[in-house]
Order: structure tokens, then C-alpha cells, then sequence
């Protein structure tokens, strides 16, 4: 969708952002009222009361009850309202949807790392899918930098040792300025990244390609990572031990007996059957209270998880 920004403001492209340009609106029209008030009676007094001539005296007047109660009164209830209203509109920046995505944010000199909930990652791009919350948990590697959206309206100091959290929904598709706008050190003009938001397939069909080792992890040891982050390592042991589950250890290139009587070579292929269809060849001991893994492992992981296992000797 395109949308245009006015004399102040970028394009609103958060669900945040009517709000907030509202009440900047509201503050700088009310101001500038109050400012053409006051600079047009302080004209007309100067003109009309001026002193004109050794005869003239000025006002006896001392003061007006009603007229000071009306300047302190009307002034008083406008603050209010700007009260309210941006409080209600700090907690709303504040308190992300309890149905957020949630991407860790890492600020260190010069550079933007995000980390998704699937275990990819990117650098100076956070890309995220329209119409989904999204919530940053975000800290710094170095010193205090800040993590600023002028098209989402969103703006929060990232720091060292401690984390700090921001929130958008993105309501449009398309390419963000991210800006670092805490100075940071003599690069921290440099420090600029993207965040593109895509629609939900995008966002689905990149993280199928992002899913992977890490650089410089082995298959083995993205396996090792898996095994936990996967929580395979609740049902199966990797020492041994029995559990819910078969143990890992030792497993691979033995046959073992089925549940009715058959029995199968664990292989790379009765790996991946028992990842993805558990239920079809259960090892005699064991109930078949495995969920399926399918739609939750992409084939990567997969292969990583199917190498540790063979490493576990
Ligand atoms: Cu980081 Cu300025």
C-alpha cells in the first residue's frame, strides 16, 4: 500500500503509528494556538496600553479572579489529555501482544544481528512477515546504541547487559530505514540497516533457506544444537540411558526389533521415517507417543540431526 508522510512525519507503516502521529498532532496544533494567542494579545496590549504621554497613567487594575482561574484551568485540562493519552500510548509501545514473534536484537559496533525463532539469523536485514507482531528482545555487544524505525514509530536504546524490548506490527509490505540513534563511536553513522517486511510465504520460504549450521558449525555439532533446541533430548538420551524413548547412543548401523515382531537396520532412512512418520516402525519397549515432526524439521536439520546420531558411538 502506499501511504505518504506529512511535512513532519515518514510514512505511517505500523499499527502504532496512527496513534502516535495523532498525539504529536494534537501537541503541536494545540502549541501553536497557544502560541498565536499569546503573541497576538501581547501585540494588541503593547499598541493599546502603550504610554502616551507624561499625563497618561496606567491601569489600577491589580488582578481578575475569574480570568486566572480561566489561563490556569483550560492550560491544565490540555495537559491532561496529553498525559493520558501518551501514556496509554507508552504503555501500548511497551507491553508487546502476547501473540509476538519474538527476534533477538544485537547491537555492537557497527551492525545489527537478529536471531529468529527457528534458528536463522541475519545481519543488518531484519526480516519479518505484515500483520504480525513482532517482538524485540534487544541488547548490545558494546556500548549503548538504539534501535530506531521512523516509519513504525518505534524507537528504544539497546545496552550492554541488560535487555530492552520494542515492538511493532508491520501493516504494509515493502523496504525500512533502521537507524542506530544513540552515537555510538566514529562509525555510527554507518550504522544503518534495512527491515524488510514480506508477506507471510516470503517470510516462510526464506526461513527454509536460512535454516542451517551456523558458520563455521559442523553438521554434527548443528545436530548437537537441534537435539536440544528440538527437545529430542527430553525422550532420548545421547549416553545411554533409557528414557521414553530409544537412547541415541550407539543406535546407528544396528538393527533393531520392532514392535510386531520385525526388525530394521537404523539407517539414515529409518531415521528420518521415525523423525517424520514416529508411529510407523516403533522400537519393541517403547510406546508410540512421539509426535511427528513434519512441517516442524526442514530437511537440513534433519541431515544434522541424522549425523549426530551417527557420532554417538
Ligand atoms: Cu550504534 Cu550509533
Amino acid at each position: 500500500m502506499d501511504k505518504t508522510g506529512s511535512f513532519f512525519l515518514p510514512p505511517p507503516h505500523s499499527t502504532v503509528a496512527g496513534d502516535i502521529d495523532a498525539l504529536f498532532n494534537f501537541i503541536y496544533f494545540s502549541s501553536a494556538i497557544l502560541l498565536a494567542l499569546v503573541t497576538a494579545a501581547m501585540v494588541l496590549f503593547i499598541v493599546r496600553y502603550r504610554r502616551r504621554g507624561a499625563a497618561t497613567t496606567t491601569s489600577g487594575m491589580a488582578h481578575n479572579t475569574a480570568l486566572e482561574i480561566t489561563w490556569t484551568l483550560i492550560p491544565t485540562i490540555v495537559v491532561f489529555i496529553i498525559f493520558a493519552w501518551g501514556f496509554k500510548g507508552f504503555i501500548r509501545l511497551h507491553v508487546a501482544p502476547a501473540n509476538s514473534m519474538q527476534v533477538k536484537v544485537t547491537g555492537q559496533k557497527w551492525f545489527w544481528s537478529f536471531d529468529y525463532p527457528d534458528g536463522a539469523s541475519s545481519v543488518n536485514e531484519l526480516l519479518v512477515p505484515a500483520g504480525q507482531p513482532v517482538k524485540l528482545l534487544m541488547s548490545s555487544k558494546d556500548v549503548i546504541h538504539s534501535f530506531y524505525v521512523p516509519t513504525f514509530r518505534i524507537k528504544m536504546d539497546v545496552l550492554p547487559n541488560r535487555y530492552t524490548i520494542a515492538w511493532f506490527e508491520a501493516t504494509d509490505t515493502g523496504n525500512f530505514n533502521l537507524f542506530c540513534t544513540e552515537y555510538c563511536g566514529t562509525k555510527h553513522s554507518e550504522m544503518i540497516g534495512k527491515v524488510r517486511v514480506v508477506t507471510e510465504r516470503q517470510y516462510a520460504e526464506w526461513l527454509e533457506t536460512q535454516s542451517g549450521p551456523g558458520a563455521g558449525e559442523s553438521l554434527v555439532d548443528y545436530g548437537a544444537r537441534l537435539y536440544s533446541q528440538k527437545a529430542c533430548i527430553t525422550c532420548h538420551s545421547s549416553d545411554g540411558k533409557a528414557g521414553t524413548g530409544p537412547t541415541f547412543k550407539g543406535i546407528f548401523g544396528h538393527t533393531v526389533d520392532l514392535e510386531g515382531g520385525q526388525s530394521v537396520e537404523v539407517d539414515e532412512n529409518y531415521i528420518r521415517e521415525s523423525i517424520l512418520e514416529p508411529k510407523a516402525k516403533v522400537v519393541r519397549g517403547f510406546q508410540p507417543v512421539m509426535p511427528t515432526y513434519q512441517g516442524l524439521l526442514k530437511d537440513k536439520q534433519i541431515d544434522g540431526l541424522v549425523e549426530y546420531i551417527k557420532s554417538l558411538k
